[in-house]
Parts: structure tokens; C-alpha cells; sequence
């Protein structure tokens, strides 16, 4: 039998189950451990996970929707692989994408999205979160009980996603049903439909229209904002750049905030007492899914390449050699956090976990995922006496059948069936 260490995290399904026990194996070799035969550097440590965060002048992010493990599209010659890395952006996974991107390309584009994310935006995108968060979980404890993944999470946060981009409401159905069927992010198992169009082409489709549509026809909407938008230097996106941006935030935001929510809810259940405390006091919440994103954030991993030579904690780190920064072992590293292992509400400087990242590219969507999930407990608090884990779906507690996610990236159940209690 493999030790731990030597498995392969890219492709075992055994260490989805428990992945922590595996980044701890690799946290006894040290902060940053080069997998034995692999040009991949792992960073557990959180100290060295923020130097490789700041540091966008010697790494790349290129890698990082592909993961570290995927091909190289080039042999990397020199001491600076920007050159190179720009010559092959494309053929790199989702090397277009804004998380992927480097540099004035990165900072350009994602000023095009902040002001998707300004207040006054937020605020009318909370008032919509807030009626169809009431609906669906009204609805759920109408009934009894609910799949809490597929029936309100994954909706709720695509519909939210749409009302951000002012996707019109006939078209949101639509939506919904095409992502539900696509693959996660990092999937370890092959695509069965790979004649399927993608869900991220598929959108992208309906984007090309809207946005056309818009910079001919001006309204006064978010998608017209976006369409007429331009970057700081005063030049205008194509449409092509303003589709993939659009498309990317479901991909970013979709399955993440849905997979926190069944976290969350696990935690809730599980933590003896904590159900009974949070509904006394949904103040709360806040200190509660800080918690949840320290010890179970959704992201597991995000990874990056050395374009020049470099260091992180001491260790040299030569030059196109890919480093993948364990998020969920950096949230759980002893020498940042005591007693780390433990749920514990109300951790000192709890919001420095490292769930959304940090540095340049932290999660742009980090303020809604947190309001979304907010919401979301505020109403099943509202109309809900009492969650729990179908036991017909799951078992008994200490012996529960859950499955998560065979994601590389994604942390997050597939499937949570719950009984709820009607206040
Ligand atoms: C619990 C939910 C979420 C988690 C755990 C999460 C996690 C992350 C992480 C770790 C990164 C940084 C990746 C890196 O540095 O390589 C990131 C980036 C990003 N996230 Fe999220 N995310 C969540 C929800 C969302 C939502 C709701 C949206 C938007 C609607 C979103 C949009 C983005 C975007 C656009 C980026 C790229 C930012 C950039 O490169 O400048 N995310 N996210």
C-alpha cells in the first residue's frame, strides 16, 4: 500500500473523502514539499501560501484552472517564461480566463468587474437574494425536507449570478438547467458527454447576444453597463473579452457558494449545540461561516508557475516548476491557528483564512458569496425549527454516507437530503 504522501492527489478518489489527512501527511515533510518525481511543489504552510499569493512578479496563475498537474503546451526554455506563457495562454485550460490571467491583462479585466461588484449594486442584488432565498426554502420546509444541493443551493447561486449580470429572467431557467449538467471545476473523472457542448460555451452564446444587443440598443441594465464599458486606460473590451468574463463569474462563483452551503450545513448539524446557538443568535452567522471557511472552504487548492526563479519559505524554486498552494491546508496550519482541527466560533483575526485567497487575485466575489450563504441560514432559521440529516438518505449520526465532490479543486458534498422542522 502507497504511503499517503506518494498517492496521487490529482487523480485518487480516496483522498476525497478526507483530504486533510493527506495535506497533514504532507505538512510532517515540511511547509513546501516537492512531490517526490513531480515538478510540483505543495504549499501547506499559510505563511508561505501568502508569499506565493503577492508574489505575481516570479509566479504566473496561467496554471491554475487546469491545475499543476495538466501538460505543459510548451518546453520551458530561459530564465522568464512570460514570453512563452503569452505565446501559449490559449492553449492552456481556461488560460483566458480573469483568474488565469497576469499582469496589466489581470488587473484591466478585473476592473471591467468591479463595478459589477459595487454597493449600490450589491444592495439591489441582496434584495433579489433575499425574496428567492424566502421562496425555496419556504418551499423545502413546506415539503418536509429537501436536497439541499441540487434543489436550493446550485439554483440559488446561479439565479443570483444572473441577477448580477442582468441576465434576463426569461433566460434564467435556461441557465440553470445548463449548468446543472456540466462537470466541476478540477473533475477527476473524464467528461462521459464529451459531444455535449460545454455549459460555459453554451452561456457564452447567449452572452454574444445580449451584449451585441446592448451596445447597439443601450438600456439602462447592468448588461448594458458591461457592453459599454472601458478599462482604466480609457480602450474598450471586446465583445469576445466582456462574454468570457460574464461566463467565467458562473463558472467561479456557481459551485463554489453551492458547495459552502452544504459545508455549512454540515457543520451546523454536526457541532453539538451550535444549531440551537445560531438560531438564539443570528448575529452569529457571520463568525459561523468564517469557521466554515477556515476548517471546509469550498476551494481546496489554486495553483501557480515559477516564470523566473524564485523562493518561498527558503526553498528554491526553479524556474517553471508549478506550485500548487493547499488553501485548505493553510487554513488548518498549526504555527497561524490554535487547536486547528477544532471548530471554534469567534477565532481572533478569523477573517484572514485564506478560503478566497489573497493578493491580486482574491476572490472578486468574496462578499457576495458571504451574504449569500447569510441569507440563506437567516431564512431557514426563519421558517425552520429544527435541520437535520435524513437519516433514510444518509444514515445514522457517527456513521453518515456522505459523498463529496471528485473535484481536485471543489471541497463540497454532491448530495445532502435533509428533514426540516416547520417553525
Ligand atoms: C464560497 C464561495 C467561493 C469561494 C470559496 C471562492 C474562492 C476563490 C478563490 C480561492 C479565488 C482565488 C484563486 C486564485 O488566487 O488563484 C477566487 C477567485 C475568483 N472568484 Fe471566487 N470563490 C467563491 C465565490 C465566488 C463568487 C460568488 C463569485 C462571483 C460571482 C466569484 C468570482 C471569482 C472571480 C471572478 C475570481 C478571479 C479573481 C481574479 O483573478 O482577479 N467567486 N475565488
Amino acid at each position: 500500500m502507497l504511503d499517503l504522501v506518494d498517492r496521487d492527489y490529482f487523480t485518487d478518489h480516496s483522498i476525497l473523502l478526507d483530504p486533510y489527512e493527506y495535506f497533514e501527511a504532507l505538512r510532517e515533510k515540511g511547509p513546501i514539499y516537492r512531490l517526490p518525481g513531480r515538478d510540483i511543489f505543495m504549499v501547506t504552510g499559510f505563511a508561505e501560501s501568502l508569499e506565493v499569493l503577492a508574489n505575481t512578479v516570479e509566479f504566473s496563475s496561467v496554471v491554475c484552472v487546469g491545475g499543476p498537474a495538466a501538460q505543459m503546451p510548451f518546453t520551458p526554455q530561459g530564465d522568464d517564461l512570460t514570453p512563452q506563457i503569452e505565446e501559449h495562454r490559449t492553449s492552456f485550460v481556461g488560460g483566458d480566463y480573469l483568474v488565469a490571467r497576469d499582469d496589466k491583462a489581470h488587473t484591466n479585466s478585473r476592473a471591467l468587474l468591479s463595478r459589477l461588484f459595487m454597493p449600490s449594486r450589491l444592495k439591489a442584488n441582496e434584495t433579489y437574494m433575499t425574496g428567492l432565498a424566502d421562496g425555496l426554502i419556504k418551499g423545502a420546509v413546506a415539503r418536509g425536507g429537501v436536497e439541499l444541493i441540487t434543489e436550493i443551493a446550485v439554483p440559488f447561486a446561479t439565479l443570483v449570478i444572473a441577477d448580477l449580470l442582468g441576465v434576463p429572467p426569461d433566460d434564467r431557467d435556461h441557465f440553470m438547467g445548463v449548468l446543472a449538467a456540466g462537470p466541476p471545476a478540477g473533475a477527476l473523472d473524464a467528461d462521459d458527454d464529451a459531444e455535449r457542448p460545454h455549459p460555459m460555451e453554451v452561456m457564452a452564446g447567449y452572452f454574444v447576444n445580449y451584449l451585441i444587443d446592448r451596445k447597439q440598443n443601450p438600456r439602462a441594465d447592468v448588461l448594458t453597463e458591461l457592453a459599454t464599458a472601458s478599462y482604466p486606460d480609457g480602450t474598450t473590451p471586446d465583445v469576445a473579452e466582456l462574454v468570457r468574463l460574464s461566463t467565467f463569474l458562473f463558472g467561479a462563483g456557481q459551485d463554489t457558494t453551492a458547495k459552502l452551503l452544504g459545508n455549512a450545513m454540515r457543520f451546523l448539524i454536526e457541532v453539538p449545540g451550535l444549531q440551537a446557538q445560531l438560531r438564539a443568535d443570528p448575529s452569529l452567522l457571520g463568525a459561523f461561516l468564517e469557521e466554515v471557511l477556515r476548517l471546509e472552504g469550498s476551494t481546496k487548492m489554486t495553483s501557480r508557475i515559477a516564470r523566473k526563479a524564485t523562493t518561498v519559505g527558503g526553498v528554491e524554486i526553479p524556474v517553471g516548476t508549478k506550485v500548487m498552494v493547499a488553501l485548505a491546508a493553510a487554513n488548518r496550519d498549526p504555527r497561524r491557528w490554535e487547536n486547528p482541527g477544532a471548530f471554534v466560533l469567534n477565532r481572533p483575526r478569523i477573517k484572514e483564512n485564506l478560503a478566497f485567497g489573497r493578493g491580486a487575485h482574491v476572490c472578486i466575489g468574496n462578499p457576495l458569496a458571504r451574504a449569500e450563504a447569510r441569507i440563506v441560514f437567516e431564512k431557514l432559521f426563519e421558517h425552520s425549527s429544527h435541520v437535520d440529516f435524513d437519516a433514510a438518505a444518509h444514515g445514522k449520526p457517527g456513521n453518515l454516507k456522505l459523498d463529496y465532490e471528485p473535484s481536485f479543486i471543489i471541497r463540497g458534498l454532491e448530495k445532502m437530503q435533509l428533514t426540516l422542522t416547520p417553525r
